[in-house]
């Protein structure tokens, strides 16, 4: 029986029969804010609580197969339940008695996959035995060749956003929060980890000949593109007391000094926004062919290798990633179009766990970069551009712009905080994680939220703060927070430098971090000679450079000024990895650069889409496409 309360800011509606169960199952919210377009699912009829699977990975056939056992609540006149699905191949749906049930699978498109409507009549535990298609969006099965060791194929995941649907067929919307459990076999030595709490011991347990088996769960209430799984040749390295990382046994050395402040971080977040609430914070450094910079799976961090940069000057990615264990994780957003609610509240914390962990000087550099982000961002989609507010309708939940959830959504937070105040800001933020702590978020209720618990009637605070002009409107409010001006005071004076035709200064370079160089070569007007290109490519040592982020900023720069002597080393780089924050702008690059680029581009690509998982493969598809 559904219990409809009315809140402050909108209808919760615990989909629950009784009291007890009420700590089990979290809240949906049922305003039209809240209305998830990229989901199928119709919750406040019929809505999953708890999954539980039962899979082999099948490194054959490159599918999962198996079981997934659905809890669901109804209304009491609820006939059937739809879930989400992508390419599933379904075999049978049964009631708990084992009674087949009817199912259908309804009219859907490219992009969301198609909706699984069940009968599920009284039934209220539900069994569906399936396979996922070999070309699941989710799933990346890898040769051998691909991973570091050579020896052994792998499996990883990536569930954000709308991806999961390929491989579990449940209500795939962040705002309905399910508890999860798993079995899966996979063949020996593989071993499986996913984002909970493993229950079966490192070895797993004998499974059949030549199989073992590995057990999780999760029993807070998570968004179900939180549930992640890597299958490989893995081994496990402690950090500190609840924090260790995961990762091909020739990387594992490396990878455990890249991440040793791990610890340090959590105790850091855990300072700022209040108990750390998971367990365990561990990692993966998965193959290069990850999609992302990082992913912040629950008790189990993804990672690309890029971040191993040698000098732990990337670790900002596992600032980020922890992050999301309150912004993102915790308190998660309810629809895609307010995913600044995740990505733009963890830039900003990041930021905090990075000043707190390496100092006030390295924080303000990597917000001043993503101050230029931001600013780069709406220079590109124009100060009116829709995009640019941070609330915005897509099409493609994936079509977001980072400048604005991440970056213009990272600065609304610093503009509270400068205008607040540190220990008023800090207090509240601490505040609204354990207020809304395991339930969905849209940017009215935040708004809300704000308004009751900090603003609290204070008329002159309210219009200081231009709450909704941050929010619903696009470009850049007038009391946006700045970095500071000295952040790179010495890297803006040699750019001023060089460009007023000084030489390239390599030992200045030498000496800079990351972020200096990084800020170097985007600070320098975009067109340049060749002879000056090859100035800089020589007293820096770009074509070297074991940074991804410098030979990221390196490739855009000489490509888009179609610098022949580059090609060699993006060839090398978007053969090396597949995330796509690195792979689609270097792309875009060159296609950009017409007849020149468009067919360097494509040579480029025929030899590495295979190797890149479907999140970076369809964007790049798009874009060469779209050109
Ligand atoms: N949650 C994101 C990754 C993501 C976003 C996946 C949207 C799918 C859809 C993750 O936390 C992230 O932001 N990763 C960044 C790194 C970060 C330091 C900015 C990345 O991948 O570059
Ligand atoms: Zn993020």
């Amino acid at each position: 029986m559904h219990r409809p309360l009315i809140l402050a800011a909108g209808l919760f509606v615990w989909a629950c029969a009784s009291a007890a169960a009420t700590a089990q199952v979290a809240p949906i919210l049922t305003t039209p804010e809240a209305h998830d377009a990229h989901s199928f699912a119709r919750p406040e009829i019929a809505r999953v609580t708890h999954v539980a699977l039962d899979l082999d990975a099948d490194f054959e056939a490159h599918r999962m197969a198996g079981t997934a056992t659905l809890d669901i609540q109804a209304t009491g006149g609820a006939s059937e339940i739809i879930l989400d699905s992508e390419g599933l191949d379904i075999q049978a749906i049964a009631d708990a008695a084992r009674r087949p049930l009817h199912w259908s699978l309804g009219q859907g498109d490219a992009v969301h996959g198609r909706p699984l409507i069940v009968q599920i009549g009284a039934a209220r535990r539900i069994t569906i035995r399936y396979r996922s298609a070999p070309g699941a969006a989710a799933l990346q099965w890898l040769a051998p060749e691909q991973t570091v060791g050579r020896r052994h194929p792998y499996l990883l995941s990536q569930g954000e956003a709308i991806l999961n649907r390929s491989w579990i067929p449940t209500q795939d919307s962040p705002g309905i929060r399910q508890t999860w459990e798993a079995r899966i076999t996979a063949p020996a030595p593989l071993t499986v980890v996913m984002s909970g709490e493993r229950l079966t011991r490192s070895g797993g347990e004998p499974a059949g000949p030549g199989r073992r088996a590995f057990r999780f769960r999760m029993t807070h209430p998570v968004a179900p593109y939180l549930i992640a799984i890597a299958v490989g040749d893995i081994a496990f390295r402690p950090l500190g007391p609840r924090t260790g990382v995961w990762t091909e046994p020739a990387m594992l050395d490396a990878v455990a000094s890249e991440l040793r402040d791990t610890e340090a971080m959590v105790a850091a977040a855990e300072r700022l926004y209040g108990p750390y609430r998971w367990g365990r914070y561990d990692m993966i450094v998965l193959p290069p062919s990850f999609p992302y910079g990082g992913m912040e799976n629950p008790t189990l961090t993804f990672l690309t290798p890029t971040v191993i940069a040698g000098d732990r000057s990337l670790v900002s990615v596992i600032a980020h990633e922890l992050s999301h264990s309150w912004s993102g994780n915790l308190v998660t957003n309810a629809v895609w179009s307010d995913s600044w609610l995740n990505e733009g509240f963890t830039s900003y914390a990041e930021n905090r766990v990075m000043e707190v962990v390496y100092g006030h000087h390295r924080a303000a550099q990597e917000e001043a970069l993503s101050w230029d982000d931001m600013q780069a961002a709406v220079r590109q989609l124009g100060a009116t551009a829709p995009g640019t507010a941070l609330h915005h309708d897509l099409d493609d939940p994936d079509g977001t712009s980072a400048g604005i959830v991440y970056d213009k959504g990272a600065t609304f937070l610093r503009t509270i905080e400068r205008i607040v105040g540190r220990p008023r800001w800090d207090a509240y933020l601490r505040s609204y994680f354990d207020r809304h702590a395991f339930q969905p978020m849209t940017s009215a209720r935040f708004l809300a939220d704000l308004r009751a618990n900090l603003i609290r009637g204070d008329r002159a605070l309210e219009d200081r703060l231009q709450l909704d002009r941050w929010v619903y409107q696009p470009g850049i409010p007038d009391n946006a927070a700045r970095p500071d001006p000295a952040a790179f005071a010495e890297v803006d004076a040699a750019v001023r430098a060089f460009d007023a035709g000084g030489a390239a200064d390599g030992a200045a370079f030498a000496r800079w971090n990351w972020a200096e160089r990084v800020r170097f070569l985007k600070a320098i007007p975009r067109q340049q000679s060749e002879t000056r290109l090859a100035e800089l490519d020589r007293a820096f040592h770009l074509a070297d450079s074991g940074n991804s982020e410098v030979l990221f900023a390196w490739l855009r720069l000489a490509l888009a000024n179609r610098y022949e002597p580059a090609v060699p080393t993006a060839e090398r780089f978007l053969t090396a990895m597949g995330r796509m924050r690195f792979v689609a702008p270097i792309f875009q690059t060159l296609v950009g650069q017409g007849d020149w680029g468009r067919p360097i581009a494509e040579r480029l690509y025929a030899r590495t889409r295979p190797g890149y998982h479907s999140v970076t493969r369809d964007r790049v598809d798009r874009l060469l496409r779209a050109h």
